[in-house]
């Protein structure tokens, strides 16, 4: 039993100052840290102040009640431990008292060696009670600090793997990350979660890391690629899944991104590749992605061509909208276009300004 009670707060409350005096004596003795108020009203407000772990009060007294006190006590503090004590208390006030979560009662006059076991069970309590607080903070905070220190990590990966590809073929530079801010643009106006948002900056970021496997020559031809070298630039998609997919994304994000990633250039009407999917088949992030894929794909320059001004690269939108491409996802593009003066450097540095993904 704990015998050093130079650290527990005591707050006495009583409207009889002989009591408060009596207590205070026996009390002093055993060096507790005392606090006396003579009503519930400046016994509150103490309370208040000074946070006891023990508050011992009578029942009786005018005005505010001591099982008044303990039901003002227990909503603001539930782990104060409240002892009621009472010189003419029915067994009624005692049976409310404890039922109002009362650690204990005492009888007046005092048994003096009851009443310093009684604080002293109390005080214990209210320390287990704090050290188990604080055990639970402290893990609850490691948890936060380990799962910040991952979801960096996770991201970090994510954005070196993106980097493996891009620079191998430096006309694409910065491709996969410019295609993940426009479409977790596209994204946000099209209303969809901070969790959603994160699925597809994830899946923009690697869209293209298939392209590791193509030889760089076609990556860099300053022509336009051969059916053969078509082909093979085609198998991208499935290369990327391959290397992604065993990566936990569902445990991490939620869904699979190596599905998104392998769905990035199919189509609506089943005229995209690998598989020739259509609208119901595919997912959501994908059909954005292949949105923002061909927006910034026409808006950059590549080894073969310049690049598109943005009315063509629009008018490619609006032909096919509905048809290859979601209508919903090309008019919430669209419209982020507008927004920068269908200007698509403006478009990628707004974006990459207020529309920052978490990475
Ligand atoms: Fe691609």
């Amino acid at each position: 039993m704990n015998t050093d009670y130079r650290n527990i707060k005591v707050l006495i409350i009583d409207d009889d100052q002989r009591i408060l005096d009596f207590l205070c004596t026996i009390l002093k003795r055993y060096e507790f840290d005392l606090y006396t108020a003579s009503d519930g009203e400046k016994g509150i407000e103490l309370f208040k102040k000074e946070n006891p772990s023990i508050i011992l009060t009578d029942i009786n007294m005018p005005e505010i009640t001591g099982i008044e006190i303990l039901k003002i006590i227990k909503k603001i503090s539930p782990i104060t431990q409240v002892i009621v004590f009472s010189g003419v208390g029915t067994t009624t006030d005692v049976i409310e008292a404890l039922r109002l979560g009362a650690s204990d009662y005492l009888v007046k006059p005092f048994n003096i060696d009851l009443l310093i076991h009684t604080l002293s069970r109390c005080a214990e309590r209210h320390e287990l009670i704090m050290e188990r607080i604080e055990r639970k903070d402290t893990l609850e905070r490691e948890v936060r600090e380990r799962t910040a220190a991952l979801t960096l990590t996770f991201y970090e990966t994510i954005k070196a793997l993106g980097l493996l590809t891009e620079k191998r073929d430096p006309y694409t530079a910065g491709h996969q990350q410019r295609v993940a801010l426009l479409a977790t643009g596209i994204g946000r106006k099209l209303g969809l979660t901070q969790k959603e948002i994160e699925i597809i900056n994830v899946a923009g970021l690697l869209h293209d890391i298939g392209k590791v496997a193509v030889p760089t020559e076609l990556l860099v031809k300053p022509s336009k690629l051969m059916t053969p070298e078509i082909q093979l630039m085609k198998l991208h998609p499935e290369i990327g899944y391959d290397i992604i997919k065993d990566i936990p994304f569902v445990e991490s994000l939620g869904k699979d991104v190596s599905r998104i990633v392998l769905q990035h250039h199919e189509r609506l009407d089943g005229t995209g590749y690998p598989k020739g999917l259509t609208d119901d088949e595919l997912e959501l992030e994908s059909k954005i992605l292949s949105v923002s894929d061909v927006v910034e794909a026409m808006s950059s320059h590549r080894p073969y061509r310049a690049a598109f001004d943005m009315a063509t690269t629009k008018a490619e939108l609006i032909d096919k909208k509905g048809i290859a491409y979601c209508l919903e996802c090309v008019d919430a593009c669209l419209e982020l276009i507008a927004e920068n003066n269908d200007n698509a450097q403006r478009l990628f540095a707004s974006l990459a300004l207020s529309n920052r993904p978490p990475v």
